[in-house]
């Protein structure tokens, strides 16, 4: 799988059921003329198994939401890494604000995640971002920035972070370009001093009628979305919106050497 051109990664939230499925295995990635380089679903646990089934033959790649830092052991009613990677996944959104915030989730415990996430060789994607208020303080970047550094594994030499004001998520509302592309600007410089390869998604109200404008703000490389991409035709809205190799490959392809 192409590590090129930028990711949309579909977050479900808890939504989605068993009689959905079916309706997407009839996408084509390859027939969407999209530049999109990943397209990853992440559904809730309970319907990985089934949708790996479902995504066979659509060219689309399946993640999951969140997991437990341990492999195994006596923890109700949580999912570890490992389970996650046996039922399809290949990567997993840990950090989200819906998990910092009402499950109060610190820094150190989505590292802890991520760290399992590696463990069990899924992908993490760590999610920062400022809530209104901080971000009415002027703390955005000092906020994202500590977010990052805190919650990446320690000594990872590449990463995913979505970068998803609270604000933002699910109320329609986005900020200005150049204000995600300045606190994109500080997440990457507080990353980079530890030296790791960064890749760098936007979350937050993304929809077809945003999404070409977003994957072009400097050092953007993928969105993270929820509502708008619920469905298979959400999902293709999406795509056909996007881009169709407006941008370099990023920096980070280069360092990967992606083909
Ligand atoms: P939204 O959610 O696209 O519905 O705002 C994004 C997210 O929370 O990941």
């Amino acid at each position: 799988m192409s590590g090129m051109g930028p990711w949309l990664v579909a977050n479900w939230k808890m939504n989605g059921r068993i009689g959905d499925l079916e309706a997407w295995s009839r996408i084509r990635l390859d027939q969407l003329n999209t530049g999109i380089g990943r397209v990853v679903v992440c559904p809730p646990a309970l319907l990985l198994h089934p949708l790996a089934t479902a995504l066979a033959d659509t060219g689309l790649e399946l993640g999951a939401q969140d997991c437990h830092a341990q492999a195994s052991g006596a923890y109700t009613g949580n999912v570890s890494a490992e389970q996650l990677a046996e039922a399809g996944a290949q990567m997993v959104i840990v950090g989200h604000s819906e998990r910092r915030g009402p499950h109060r989730e610190t820094d150190a415990v989505v590292r802890e995640k991520a760290t399992a996430a590696l463990r069990a060789r899924l992908e993490p994607i760590v999610c920062v971002g400022e809530t209104l208020s901080e971000r009415e303080g002027g703390l955005t970047k000092a906020v994202v920035a500590a977010q990052a550094t805190g919650s990446l594994p320690l000594g990872c030499e590449q990463a995913t972070i979505a970068y998803e004001p609270v604000w933002a998520i699910g109320s329609g509302r986005i900020p200005q370009a150049d204000d995600i592309a300045r606190a994109v600007a500080a997440i990457r410089d507080a990353v980079h001093t530890a030296g790791t390869a960064l890749r760098v998604l936007y979350g937050g109200s993304v929809s077809a009628e945003t999404i070409s404008d977003l994957l072009r703000i400097e050092g953007v490389d993928g969105v993270l979305v929820g509502g708008a991409a619920l469905s298979p035709e959400g999902l293709s809205g999406l795509l056909k919106a996007a881009p169709y190799g407006s941008k370099e490959p990023s920096s980070l392809d280069s360092v990967l050497g992606a083909a």
